[in-house]
């Protein structure tokens, strides 16, 4: 595998490519065989970490292309085609379509997913498939449509297999989630599973612990949102019985919301 005239560096950006996300050690060995020497793994390890540097180096220099590239963005439409021609994130090459927020710009409530599944990379639309159609019922049970809000996800790109997201490739879309959150500039944030809130919130704690709690989350004109977390759709299709948490939160985010208008008309 490791062969004299292959760019150890090219052999990590293919694997990281193709959605691998972690080693059990430095080279391959087949397990049914004898494990590597302990020299060999040594001497292997001193060829991939200057590789590894080179692709940190590369992580920081795409996260800067992206914070650039959004300087002079002023619209919602500039942002997406600013995003559609980035070339800083592999993920674009494994996903069909880019799939940036939909629903409505000037609303006060923005919702924030992890990242596009199946259906989604199809259509280009985010929260279409099953996980959606969940999400738009319990929104509707409030009495909210996609014109009451705007959604969009952390990464605009589906991660191979719905793996969950990379740190490096978080870091590289953050910008325009960021950029995104600006441009709509609204005073509600919901975010949907755990992935999204450490995310956007940079904290590192379990949806279970984080629901049900209000946070805040600053926008880059000095004004604050205020965000709820609650689980993902996708883990309620797969665990009904938390439901009763999640309406909990939308319920609690819907009074916060009416509360805050009936201030407005004081
Ligand atoms: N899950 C997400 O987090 N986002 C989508 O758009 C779809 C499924």
């Amino acid at each position: 595998m490791m062969t004299e005239n292959v760019n150890p560096k090219d052999i990590l950006e293919w694997y990281i490519w193709a959605g691998v996300e972690e080693t059990c050690g430095d080279i391959p060995f087949d397990i049914g065989k004898n494990e590597p020497k302990h020299e060999t793994v040594k001497q292997n390890a001193s060829i991939l970490r200057p590789a590894i540097n080179d692709l940190a180096h590369n992580v920081s220099g795409a996260c800067k292309s992206a914070l650039d590239v959004c300087e002079n963005v002023s619209t919602l439409e500039e942002l997406k085609a600013v995003v559609e021609q980035f070339e800083g994130c592999a993920l674009k090459h494994t996903a069909s379509k880019t799939v940036f927020g939909d629903g409505n710009p000037q609303a006060k409530l923005l919702l924030i997913g992890e990242a596009p599944g199946a259906d989604e990379d199809r259509e280009g639309v985010p929260f279409v498939g099953r996980s959606g159609q969940l999400l738009d019922k319990m929104m509707a049970a409030i009495g909210y449509s996609r014109q009451q809000y705007y959604i969009c996800n952390v990464l605009p790109w589906r991660p191979p297999g719905n793996r969950t997201p990379l740190d490096s490739e978080v870091a590289v879309c953050l910008p325009f989630l960021k950029k995104q959150i600006d441009l709509v500039d609204p005073d509600f944030i919901f975010i949907l599973g755990g992935s999204a809130a450490n995310s956007l919130l940079d904290v590192a704690e379990t949806i279970s612990k984080m629901r049900g709690h209000w946070f805040e989350y600053q926008k880059t004109n000095g004004k604050k949102a205020k965000v709820l977390a609650s689980f993902h759709p996708a883990y309620l299709l797969r665990s009904a019985g938390q439901k009763a948490k999640a309406w909990n939160d939308i319920l609690r985010l819907k009074k916060a919301i009416n509360d805050e208008n009936s201030a407005e008309h004081y």
